[in-house]
């Protein structure tokens, strides 16, 4: 692993452009739980029945459910952790211009990046179903589930739901990254999910170098990325960013 962190910083280094897509891999050690593997959401819960937007309109209450206990709570305490630190550091050294984040927890904001692409929108605001209103989720009181618009309409976080369309100036934003840089890091994220999954695609189409962090192998890993490093988002990114300032 020694090896490959000094070969990104130098791959880093020799980068214009970089970007990065990342999944719930880098936020796992800010104790929220990933979606597959190992303690994953949808390895205890069918994400047909509680994260597609049908479930939602068919009993917003068994969905609310789960949101609250598996993703809010776990959201309302985490703090952002050594992997986000890292990518903030590599913004702020000049090198990572973009984050494309399939998380919606807001990490990356709070560690201090400042152009994200939220790609499944985020949990911290909610939108009225009847009338879209927008309200700050801290300002929602979620004693009752659902909680209510002051039109009536339910209230549902503004994320997006399996069988939601990818709001069109994410889409754009994102593809206009990807095919600008010419390093992509891809942390944590097991690349299954489209269209996301096709961003690094995209990028190594536009002739990118693909630089994968995960403990494990994903679809991606030598075929698209360029090389895996095979471990914790906050270790290896740690590792990068202390070779960079070597460099
Ligand atoms: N550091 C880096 N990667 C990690 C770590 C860690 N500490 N721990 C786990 N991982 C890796 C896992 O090996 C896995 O490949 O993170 C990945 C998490 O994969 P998923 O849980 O599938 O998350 P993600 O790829 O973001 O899911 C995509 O699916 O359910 C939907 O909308 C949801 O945005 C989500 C999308």
């Amino acid at each position: 692993m020694k090896e490959l962190i000094r070969r990104a910083a130098e791959d880093l280094a020799a980068a214009g452009n970089v970007a990065a897509l990342t999944g719930a891999g880098i936020s796992v050690e800010s104790g929220i739980p990933p979606f597959r593997g190992k303690g994953g959401l949808w390895e205890r819960f069918d994400p047909m029945e509680f994260a597609h937007i049908d479930a939602l309109m068919r009993d917003p209450v068994k969905v609310w459910k789960i949101l609250v206990k598996k993703m809010k709570e776990p959201l309302d305490r985490a703090k952002p952790n050594d992997g986000h630190k890292g990518l903030a550091k590599l913004e702020a050294q000049g090198k990572l211009k973009t984050i494309i984040t399939q998380n919606m927890d807001g990490l990356h904001q709070a560690a201090g990046n400042t152009d994200v692409i939220e790609y499944h929108g985020t949990f911290a605001w909610q939108r009225c179903m009847d009338c879209h209103k927008k309200y700050e989720t801290r300002k929602v009181d979620i004693s009752e589930i659902p909680p209510r618009c002051e039109c009536g309409g339910i209230l549902r976080p503004d994320i997006i739901f399996f069988d939601e369309l990818i709001p069109a100036e994410a889409m754009w934003r994102s593809r206009q990254a990807a095919t600008d840089c010419d390093l992509m890091l891809v942390v944590g994220t097991s690349a299954v999910v489209q269209p996301a999954a096709m961003i690094p695609v995209i990028a190594k189409d536009s002739g990118a170098k693909i630089v994968e962090i995960n403990p494990e192998r994903t679809p991606l890993t030598n075929k698209i990325s360029d090389y895996l490093i095979m471990g914790g988002a906050g270790e290896v990114l740690n590792g990068i960013v202390a070779a960079l300032e070597k460099i």
